[in-house]
């Protein structure tokens, strides 16, 4: 059964949310003790919150045993994992080497002076966060900025007003194809080469990329946005958010070996060839958001 599973791209559902302990020994419940089930365990935890709360990570010592300086190490080793609450919009501005030379400073300065806060904090009425990041794996592309999910590349100080009342508004409300937000890359097999783009079938408004993935049961396509920064994606059959999954490629059959490890959350990356040079690579975790563009 076709599933269509956008990923949304805000992940920051509830600031303030109550911790019910009900709620989190739910989530207990459906995950295994063991260190790969902790890290499913606090993702599910912070999408349901929108960070990880301190009562939440009490229970979840309490109930598993393990110390809670444990589940400290855990949870502040991954970049993916909050302790703050965060604003409803949350804004990452990258002020790596390469987006520093070409201006991030002055956006980042731009941003801190519209929202009238500092870069790690978030406005009063708790709307936006902002935050700084040392690369956000497109470096040729900067100054890169980061606004619910969608990434806005070369972007320009007199840009920066306009940004946050889209954000404001809701991206989802403007035309993805007329702006830079966002940009299609077309990439193949590193094996055998061939491209995995689908013209059968588009997300997004392009025609997407399909690929073969497979977990210990169940082997199907997953169908993604061939546009970097959208989360937007469609699988055969339910992957369930934590689960990590193998990519195979539907021509040669190959199983797309890891090259690295998502620094957000530990699974495989998964390398792939972007047509006109460079590589794109994608965790393998669904659900984590961490990919990296290295054009050459
Ligand atoms: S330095 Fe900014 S994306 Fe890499």
């Amino acid at each position: 059964m076709e599933q269509n599973a956008a990923i949304s791209s805000k992940d920051n559902i509830c600031a303030e949310g109550k911790v019910e302990s009900k709620d989190i020994l739910r989530i207990l419940e459906s995950h295994n003790k063991d260190r790969g089930g902790l890290i499913s365990i606090l993702e599910e935890i912070q999408s349901e919150y929108g960070y990880l709360p301190e009562e939440a990570l009490r229970i979840v010592s309490e109930r598993t045993g393990r110390s809670l300086v444990d589940i400290y190490g855990v949870a502040t080793f991954y970049r993916f994992f909050s302790l703050q609450a965060k604003g409803k919009h949350l804004i990452c501005a990258c002020l790596g080497t390469a987006c520093h030379v070409r201006g991030a400073p002055r956006i980042v300065a731009e941003l801190e002076q519209q929202l009238t806060i500092k870069a790690g904090q978030t406005t009063p009425d708790k709307e936006f966060t902002l935050e700084t990041v040392n690369c956000l794996g497109a470096c040729a592309l900067g100054p890169v900025v980061v606004i619910d999910g969608h990434y806005f590349s070369k972007v320009r100080k007199s840009k920066v007003k306009q940004l946050l009342e889209q954000a404001g508004e809701g991206f989802d409300k403007f035309d993805i194809g007329k702006d830079e937000r966002i940009f299609p890359i077309e990439v193949s097999c590193p094996h055998c080469n061939h491209s995995f783009k689908d013209k059968t079938f588009a997300i997004d408004g392009y025609p997407c990329l399909k690929i073969n993935v497979a977990t210990d049961h169940q082997q199907g396509w997953i169908r993604l946005s061939c546009l970097y920064g959208s989360y937007s994606v469609s699988t055969e059959f339910e992957i369930p958010e934590g689960m990590v999954v193998n990519f195979i490629c539907p021509h040669c059959n190959s199983e797309i070996h890891s090259t690295s490890d998502c620094s957000q959350c530990g699974a495989p990356m998964i390398p792939m060839l972007v047509d006109g040079g460079g590589i794109v690579s994608i965790c393998t975790r669904r659900g984590c958001k961490n990919h990296m563009l290295d054009l050459v």
